[in-house]
């Protein structure tokens, strides 16, 4: 498996970023100006991996998706240490990520991958989603922002 950034001349691929954020409106909003990086294995697609800049100290983690055949082998993990070296690399100081109230094993796998919880944008999916979406019987209403100070260079 490598991890290899999108070039502009392949299409992006909606099928991986809608397994993560599934409005492509709000996928519009970050996704010109970010970074797209790609998990590729046996020359398939499995991963993808979106870093957008929110000021000079701090990067987020907008998107992440591993195709459903393909999780729970290792690749998110992967693709989380591929960020938090490519974000230091770049002279970034903390690194965030936001998820859903709802979201059992991202929650769980952000924090085995050292990000702490740092604040909840209360109602953000019923403000910012047309339908209310249900996830491990949960209604998906907050976004839980987690953080990561990635060291000293
Ligand atoms: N409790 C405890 N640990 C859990 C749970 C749980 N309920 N669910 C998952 N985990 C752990 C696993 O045990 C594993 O850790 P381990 O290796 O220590 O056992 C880890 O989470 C999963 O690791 P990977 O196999 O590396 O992850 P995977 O390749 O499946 O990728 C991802 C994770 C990207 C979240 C994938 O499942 C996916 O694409 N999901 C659908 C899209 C999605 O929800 N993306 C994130 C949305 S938030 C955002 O994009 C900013």
């Amino acid at each position: 498996m490598t991890i290899r950034p999108l070039s502009s001349e392949e299409t992006l691929p909606y099928d991986l970023l809608l397994l993560a954020d599934p409005s492509v409106k709000m996928v519009g909003k970050y996704i010109f100006a970010s970074s797209v990086y790609v998990a590729v294995f046996a020359e398939q697609i499995v991963g993808i991996l979106v870093l957008f800049p929110i000021d000079k100290n701090l990067i987020e983690i907008k998107n992440i998706a591993v195709l459903e055949t393909h999780q729970g082998k290792g690749i998110g993990k992967k693709l989380l240490a591929f960020a938090f070296s490519e974000a230091k690399e770049k002279g970034f100081q903390d690194i965030q990520i936001g998820t859903a109230n709802s979201s059992i094993g991202q929650l769980a796998l952000y924090q085995k991958m050292g990000f702490e919880m740092d604040s909840i944008l209360k109602s953000f999916f019923i403000y910012n989603y047309p339908e209310p979406m249900y996830e491990n019987e949960i209604l998906v209403r907050d976004m839980v922002v987690l953080k990561k100070a990635l060291g000293l260079r």
